[in-house]
């Protein structure tokens, strides 16, 4: 049975090893953070991630999957994979002291090994990293040279924190890049082996074509969210609008595709707001025009304000007012509060005088050390409304889709609802006799 080794244990590098040891592979996880190994170690997960708990523990029973700090373990491995993070340097430029990090220790143990190891980097990294500086370092460590020693490809992933185990299952596509096509038929060879029937479309390039997928990809989907939020602002202010509904018609061309296209307070998580800056920062130093990148960012920035004038003109002023926020997290099915758009939209709250209750089912504990201490939180979604002036629906968890109008008029002192991510359906709280405004939607009668 191949032996696989994964570098780096947040979301995708954990997902990928789990995923492979189900279908049992032998997986050795390794991170040099060594509170989160003895945390999965003791079975538990460093962050939810719907399922995983399962395949953790199925994994470690059948033993198909060990987590270590020890990167010597790495020379066992027949496959190696590089999942370590890559986050925004100061300037917005893309920060590659783990992809560096982890190269050097694959290199050093792949000095002494007698059989070829191939070797993926899953990392998201720019165009030129796997060519430039993975290969090198590979080369300089082992004392090897590509092809003699090692297979280098490119492979990039496309898992949503939430959906990960199906996006890793269910791929649309797989993409490899390298420079060899030995490397890319390994590669191709591996996913055969572990998709079988299954097997989506290959696409097979070379390193950079397979590195640009990534950030092309992430950020033409930000640029779908931005666009239909651009086109959301626009239909608040058109009597008889309605973004869904525009959504809708023009999903349903099958050149744009209705996925993507939920109007909101922005997006926000891990990636895209990462990837953008740093896809942006590359095509200025390498001199080309990325204002449609920056224009993508500056919609997005201005978004999360969109639920602080929407309470506010329900309102006519915040000061005072106590504004009960649903959810917290990035989106639903995490506790990520990266980039959360809840972050900006409390600031604004506060700077505008109200007093924030907030509710999220799993990101509290990661919001608290990011919010301003004023704010107060609350153990359930009824209790956060309770007593509030209004509330502004922030991330769109199943549990809040159930909570009735009527609910939000008994326990509200002031019942008036924001929705900011389009949830709840505005007839029946017109119905209800309940105060409501959403992103996109015009009010005017
Ligand atoms: C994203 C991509 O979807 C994955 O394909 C990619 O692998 C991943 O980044 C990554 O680079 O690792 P993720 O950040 O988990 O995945 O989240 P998404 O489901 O893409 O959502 C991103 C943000 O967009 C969220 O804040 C979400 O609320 C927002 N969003 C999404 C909208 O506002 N409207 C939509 O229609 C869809």
């Amino acid at each position: 049975m191949v032996r696989v080794s994964v570098l780096g244990l947040g979301p995708v590098g954990l997902v990928t090893a789990l995923c492979f040891a189900k279908r049992g592979y032998s997986v050795v996880g390794v991170d040099v953070d060594k509170c989160r190994v003895d945390l999965i170690r003791a079975g538990k997960l460093p962050f939810i991630e719907p399922s995983l708990d399962r395949y953790l523990k199925d994994a470690v029973e059948r033993g198909t999957f060990e987590a270590t700090s020890d990167m010597s373990i790495n020379k066992s491995a027949d496959v190696s994979i590089i999942t370590v993070g890559t986050p925004s340097a100061e300037d917005g430029s893309i920060d590659l002291s783990h992809v560096k990090s982890a190269s050097i220790a694959i290199g050093q143990s792949l000095r002494d090994k007698t059989e070829d190891q191939l070797v993926l980097v899953k990392s998201t990294v720019i165009p030129g990293t796997t060519r430039n500086l993975v290969k090198p370092l590979l080369e300089e460590y082992s004392g090897k040279k590509l092809g003699n020693g090692f297979k280098l490809c490119s492979n990039p992933e496309f898992l949503r924190e939430g959906k990960a185990i199906y996006d890793s299952e269910f791929p649309d596509r797989i993409v490899i890049g390298g420079e060899r096509e030995e490397d890319l038929r390994a590669l191709e060879e591996l996913y055969k082996e572990f998709y079988r029937e299954k097997t989506p479309p290959i696409v097979k390039t070379s390193y950079e074509n397979a590195e640009l997928i990534k950030y092309a990809n992430n950020s033409f989907l930000a640029m779908k969210i931005s666009y239909i939020n651009m086109i959301a602002n626009l239909c608040q202010q058109v009597q008889g609008a309605d973004v869904v509904d525009v959504a809708k018609g023009i999903g349903l061309d099958k050149r744009i595709g209705s996925l993507f296209l939920n109007a909101g307070l922005g997006w926000g998580g891990s990636c895209f707001p990462k990837d953008l800056k740093a896809f942006s920062a590359y095509a200025k130093m390498i001199r080309t025009e990325s204002s449609l990148l920056d224009d993508t960012k500056t919609i997005n920035d201005h978004q999360p304000s969109k639920a602080a004038e929407l309470a506010e003109s329900l309102l006519t002023d915040l000061k005072g007012k106590r504004i009960a926020l649903l959810g917290l997290a990035f989106k639903a099915d995490t506790d990520d509060m990266r980039q959360a758009v809840s972050i900006p939209l409390v600031k604004t709250l506060l700077s505008r005088g109200a007093e924030v209750i907030a509710y999220d089912p799993a990101a509290i504990t990661n919001a608290k050390p990011l919010l301003d201490s004023g704010v107060k939180f609350a153990s359930t979604a009824i209790d956060c409304i309770t007593g509030a002036d209004c509330c502004i629906l922030v991330t769109e968890w199943e549990e809040f889709k159930k909570i009735k109008p009527e609910t939000f008029r008994e326990k509200m002192r002031y019942p008036a609802i924001v929705d900011g991510r389009r949830i709840f359906d505005p007839s029946e709280f017109k119905q209800a006799n309940v105060r409501f405004s959403a992103i996109g939607l015009n009010n005017r009668d």
